[in-house]
């Protein structure tokens, strides 16, 4: 449903004093997105005309951090969810409604958006909850099932305090009324501030109907105030990732040790272990294996490969049927090929390792593009840098790099050439032949091993 009437105003002035952090409360993450990113995405999937986001603390690395368009309207000083609508009123057209939200409110979803924007009518519409333990919550106060107003926790009387129906803060109005509203509201209260809530009991007084919506499940309309609450949600939307990508068929070994901040493509039969944790955007091809404790971001991996334990890749792409792991790192621009084997401790950049070629232990590779079939031995080096630039490393089809080979890059390595365990090789080796740079080994026959001088 689209809603062409509609504004939405993202209320995310506040400080968020008790998460103890120099970061806007707002820009704190879910699944590796600002919780404000989310709301905003929310927002946009009902397609209002406008979203509107009330910013105050942070205000510049809020903007800074948060990509999509939104009309950014600042409030310098917080006195009040009811002020910082004042201040949004220029923004928002004379008819139609306003869909109030919270910054850090993050998994609140357009189903119970759309049931709310529907039983608003032309009138008010609040989202409640029911809590075991309501307090510091805005009551909602009900005659006759009708509601007549709500009570802050601090304004509260003790018979009023008793009521376990709370405000979540989101709610739509009609934009026609809020100027008169707006304009009554008044601070005398125990927070000394305007209260946005003070508006229903002038809706109920200007015979508006106020219809009450009670949210479908806590953690919906659930507020971050603080580490412990960021955390819980953060659990409750991994689980609902988890469970999304049981449904389509990836096994995971423990959906409760799985961490999913960004997006995952998938094909059949692909397996995650405990402990991986996908960042960015990420593509596994069918038989994919992710075995423990591996970092994945950006990453495209191909059918039937195989990436072992404690294995680090990022913005780079692997071939089918490749081995990575276990203790890989796979750094900005590795292209793996087909078939590709890549072992132990070695770390790879900027290169590409073609089809069936093998780097198993122990070995840096950057800037260097190696052809088919080839095999570097352990504890090769591609000296890439001088200090200041970096150079590249030409190796071909069927070459034999000895182990402990440092290839001083620029250099070029024929196809089906050899280079000889611990050599430092500077110039180009020549396809089919054995290079080799090391000195002479030599025996001392009369050296003999020094003593303890006996005092
Ligand atoms: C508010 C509600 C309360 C409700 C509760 C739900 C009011 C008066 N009270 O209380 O009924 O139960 O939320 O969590 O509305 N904000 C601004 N500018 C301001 C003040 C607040 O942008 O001047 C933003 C905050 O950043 C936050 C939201 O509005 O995202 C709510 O403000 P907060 O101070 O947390 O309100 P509560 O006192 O919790
Ligand atoms: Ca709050």
């Amino acid at each position: 449903m689209s809603h062409p009437h509609l504004s939405v105003l993202i209320l995310a002035a506040g400080r968020g004093t008790r998460m103890y952090s120099d970061l806007p409360k707002v820009l704190h993450e879910i699944g590796g997105k600002p919780m404000l990113s989310h709301v905003i995405d929310t927002a946009l999937s009902l397609q209002p005309t406008t979203v509107g986001v009330v910013i105050g603390h942070g205000k510049d690395a809020v903007r800074a951090r948060i990509s999509q368009t939104v009309q950014w309207i600042e409030q310098d000083q917080q006195l009040g969810t009811g002020h910082a609508v004042q201040i949004a009123m220029p923004h928002l057209p004379a008819n139609g409604h306003t869909l109030v939200l919270y910054g850090d409110v993050p998994l609140i979803d357009r189903t119970t958006l759309e049931t709310l924007l529907a039983a608003a009518g032309d009138g008010v519409a609040l989202l409640s909850d029911v809590l075991d333990h309501p307090t510091g919550y805005g009551r909602i106060v009900r005659e006759q099932g009708e509601i007549v107003g709500i009570v802050e926790e601090k304004d509260a009387n003790a018979a009023e305090k008793a009521i376990r129906e709370i405000n979540t803060g989101v709610m739509v109005l009609p934009n026609a009324h809020l100027p008169a509203w707006l304009g009554k509201l008044q601070n005398a209260n125990a927070q000394g501030e305007y209260y946005l809530t003070d508006v229903i009991a002038l809706a109920v007084a200007d015979g508006v109907t106020v219809s009450g919506i009670t949210v479908r499940a806590h953690h919906l309309a659930a507020g971050v105030n603080n580490k412990l609450q960021l955390f819980e949600l953060e659990r409750i939307f991994q689980k609902e990732q988890a469970e999304k990508l049981l449904g389509a068929g990836i096994t995971l070994r423990d959906a409760n040790r799985f961490d999913l901040r960004g997006s995952l493509q998938h094909g059949r039969d692909v397996v995650i272990d405990v402990n991986t944790v996908f960042e960015g955007d990420c593509v596994l091809g069918n038989g994919v294996e992710i075995e423990a404790h591996c970092v994945l971001k950006n990453v495209t991996i191909g059918d039937g490969t195989r990436i072992k334990a404690f294995s680090h890749l990022e913005n780079c792409t692997v071939g089918a049927r490749a081995t990575i792991g276990p203790f890989a790192r796979l750094r900005p621009d590795a292209a793996l090929a087909d078939e590709v084997h890549v072992g132990n401790f070695v770390e790879i950049k900027k290169s590409i390792v073609g089809h069936g070629s093998k780097v198993n232990h122990l070995t840096y590779i950057g800037d260097t593009d190696i052809g088919q079939n080839s095999n570097i031995g352990a504890g090769t080096i591609t000296c890439n840098y001088d200090g200041v630039n970096k150079f590249r490393t030409e190796i071909g089809d069927d070459v034999r790099i000895g182990s402990g080979t440092m290839l001083v890059a620029p250099v070029t390595v024929g196809d089906r050439a050899t280079t000889g365990a611990g050599s430092v090789i500077t110039k180009e080796c020549p396809p089919d032949k054995l290079t080799l740079s090391r000195a002479q080994q030599v025996t001392v026959r009369n050296w003999k091993r020094p003593e303890k001088n006996k005092a």
